[in-house]
């Protein structure tokens, strides 16, 4: 990408990220009642700004795909809530023990301890309770209802899976436990980058397809495509964290080397991984291209995340 197209490219990625900011905003629990507090550090930390790249990933999916209702926006909500808890609890001292995110100080630094790991639990519950608004969509979007189940329900158990033991949570366990060990080899490595990282994109791209009726073998096909996306997602963040610049990151850098984390630039270096966040990006970009329709954004999107520093 030329440094112009590079240019208007972000300020499309900007004004995506404000229209889903809304969208997120209008799904969030009012703050009141005595459990005020943890539905504040719950606005504080999906509100801190972010880049939206899982709820974006969904939505262009579900327009690739041909979706055009409203139901594709309860899952947005649930997706960034999901992925916000999982930075929340990430950051707490018993995890990574990092103090800014999103440019701004982490859920624990402000709230303690205790609340973060509510505000934690609380985005992971209300992210369910807000994907369940999918069958609330049917009147407007004009479809029947039993219809409407079958794709929800699919969605829903997607959401569940991607973001559990099976998933995030699985990588994240691997995560934290290669840290105490001597040396990682790289097929652990990749499994902690599938799962801790791209499990959620690969969810988020699923998700997009399921709920606008895509075959089932589009949706394996996109799964695929998201698992090389996610995979590099995570080893240019490795790569950030050791050469990235902390303003424009709005986290920490070296993180990863105070937590003795062994990351893709440890085991085999910068220009390696570099090496490797291109060759992951043009295998997606070769499955999007075998896919029918109008994929041109997601392709934007994937060459440009090649590049991003932050
Ligand atoms: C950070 O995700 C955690 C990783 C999986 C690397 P993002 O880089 O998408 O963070 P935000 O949402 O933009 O803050
Ligand atoms: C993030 O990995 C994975 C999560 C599931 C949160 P990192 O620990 O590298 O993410 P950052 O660098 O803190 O955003
Ligand atoms: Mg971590
Ligand atoms: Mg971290
Ligand atoms: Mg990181």
């Amino acid at each position: 990408m030329e440094e112009t197209e590079k240019l208007a490219f972000k300020k499309i990625l900007e004004e995506k990220a404000q229209a889903i900011e809304e969208v997120i905003k209008a799904y969030l629990p009012e703050k009141e009642g005595l459990q005020r507090t943890v539905i504040e550090a719950m606005h504080y930390s999906v509100l801190a700004g972010g880049k939206r790249l899982r709820p974006m990933l969904m939505q262009e999916t579900y327009k690739f795909c041909g979706g055009q209702g409203e139901c594709i926006k309860p899952f947005m909500a649930a997706m960034e809530m999901i992925h916000t808890y999982s930075l929340v609890h990430d950051d707490l001292p018993a995890m990574d023990n990092d103090e800014y995110r999103r440019g701004r100080k982490t859920t624990h630094v402000v709230y303690g301890e205790g609340m973060a790991v509510l505000a934690g639990d609380a985005l992971l519950n209300y992210a369910f309770e807000t994907a369940l608004k999918v069958f609330h969509t049917c009147e407007v979007d004009g479809v029947p209802l039993t219809d409407r189940y079958r794709a929800g329900a699919k969605a829903l158990s997607i959401l569940a899976n991607k973001a559990g033991i099976y998933g995030m949570i699985g990588g994240q366990n691997a995560d934290i436990e290669a840290e105490q060990a001597a040396e990682t080899d790289l097929s652990r490595l990749i499994f902690i980058h599938e799962h801790k990282t791209a499990a959620l994109i690969e969810a988020s791209i699923m998700i997009g397809a399921v709920l606008a009726g895509a075959k089932e073998e589009t949706v394996k096909a996109l799964e695929e495509c998201a698992s090389h996306i996610g995979i590099a997602f995570q080893i240019q963040d490795d790569i950030l964290d050791v050469v990235g610049d902390v303003e424009s990151l709005g986290k920490p850098i070296g993180s990863d080397e105070k937590n003795h984390k062994q990351t893709y630039v440890t085991l085999v270096g910068l220009k390696e991984a570099e090496r490797e966040v291109k060759a992951r990006s043009e295998k997606a970009l070769s499955i999007l291209k075998s896919l029918s329709g109008d994929s041109s954004f997601l392709q934007d999107l994937i060459k440009y995340l090649i590049h991003r520093n932050k």
